[in-house]
């Protein structure tokens, strides 16, 4: 039974410069002890997968991209425990030890030995294949396929009513938003907030900042309909980037924000971060930027202001306890994230959902492999 294969339908990127995907039947084999295959019902198109396409981190080829995924457990190989087939789950892409001191210290995104960088399954292999041999899910994931293999403990169970598009941006933009705001600054209410990047992390952290009853929260961007969308999401205020931003902030929010979020990943507005919030403020890098580029920074304000800098990696979640938190707070009302999703597209659609995203002019694509994995709000921008 191990060495079963089923030819699944992914989209794959192969390293050219255009990065564009195709979409391909790969061979992916029956889960192995331990793990667990997920027929994807939904996966978001987010900016990471950009970043590799567009050439600024390497991966190992052919990828089969994407890596925010929300499905339904299809398949169990011996020895797997929590889960049952039938089971709705949204997909955790860091794929931690589990053992470690950072492991069990409620760090798991700190796990060194995890290979979900190197698109490989804890023990350092895949379960894909093309004709030439071995294909690698992006962060171990490859959430663009149809069906993914992936540790039992990476299958996060999630209540049935959280619809499958909804559900699929909680495994990476919207936990990486929410948690930035909960794990990582810790806002408390009546803090003043400031988010450069209203994309689908941006403004998940504006969702989240509303939450947690943060006011005012000022969302930056440089296209006017991301700033629409952030008001809807929850900003208060809404403010063109530009070489003024740090003294229209200070206005807003009398001499500096408590705490400041960076979700883009340039190095020039990550550099700008520390001069938007105010002394003892923090500041929070959400924004992942291309490999090897220093950040310009004020070390004397930094010192003498007592301001905190605050690096989040995947929202300093814990899986486990973060996913289903958020699914409460969806279900509850209280995180509108059917708004963050702008468009849901086919497999086949998603060069122009990257496209789109080049020209900054779609919040989120989702591909749903089922019209009914979507939910009912549909918009154009
Ligand atoms: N000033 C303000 N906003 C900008 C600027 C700028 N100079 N340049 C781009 N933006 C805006 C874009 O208009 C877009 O709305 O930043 C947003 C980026 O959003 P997306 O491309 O949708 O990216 P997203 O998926 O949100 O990811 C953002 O977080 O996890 C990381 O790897 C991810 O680095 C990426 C970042
Ligand atoms: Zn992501």
């Amino acid at each position: 039974m191990e060495q079963d294969k089923m030819s699944i339908r992914a989209a794959v990127f192969d390293g050219n410069p255009e990065g564009t995907l195709t979409v391909e039947a790969l061979q992916l084999d029956e889960p192995h002890h331990g793990e667990v295959r997920i027929r994807v019902r939904a996966a978001g198109v987010c900016g990471s997968d950009r970043h590799v396409l567009d050439g600024e981190w390497q991966v190992p080829l052919p990828a089969i991209m994407g890596h925010e995924a929300a499905g339904v457990v299809e398949a169990i190989g011996p020895g797997v425990r929590s889960l049952d087939i039938g089971d709705h789950v949204v997909i955790a892409w860091h794929q931690a030890c589990q053992r470690c001191a950072e492991c069990t210290g409620g760090k798991p995104w700190a796990c060194t030995r995890a290979k979900s960088n190197d698109s490989l399954l804890p023990d350092g292999t895949t379960r894909w294949h093309d004709v030439d041999g071995p294909a690698y899910p992006y962060l171990a994931v490859g959430a663009m396929s149809e069906a993914i293999v992936v540790p039992e403990f990476a299958a996060i169970p999630i209540d049935r009513r959280v619809p499958f598009d909804v559900a699929s941006l909680i495994g990476c933009s919207v936990g990486t938003g929410y948690g930035a705001v909960v794990n990582n600054a810790r806002v408390v209410a009546g803090e003043s907030a400031v988010v450069i990047g209203a994309g689908g992390v941006g403004l998940s952290i504006v969702a989240a900042l509303k939450l947690a009853g943060a006011s005012p929260i000022i969302a930056v961007d440089v296209t006017a309909q991301k700033l629409e969308s952030a008001l809807e999401a929850g900003a208060t205020h809404a403010v063109l980037g530009g070489e003024s931003l740090a003294a229209e902030v200070s206005d807003l929010t009398s001499g500096g924000a408590d705490v400041a979020f960076e979700a883009i990943g340039r190095t020039q507005t990550m550099s700008q971060l520390p001069s938007l919030i105010r002394p003892g403020g923090r500041a929070v890098f959400v924004g992942l930027p291309p490999e090897g580029q220093p950040l310009e920074i004020d070390g004397l304000q930094l010192a003498y202001e007592g301001k905190t800098l605050i690096g989040s990696n995947y929202g300093g979640l814990v899986p486990a306890r973060d996913f289903p938190r958020i699914a409460t707070a969806y279900l509850a009302g209280l995180l509108p994230l059917d708004d963050l999703i702008s468009t849901r597209i086919s497999i086949d659609q998603v060069n122009e959902a990257f496209e789109a995203m080049r020209l900054g002019k779609r919040t989120r694509s989702v591909i749903v492999f089922d019209d009914d994995a979507a939910g009912t709000t549909e918009r154009d921008r």
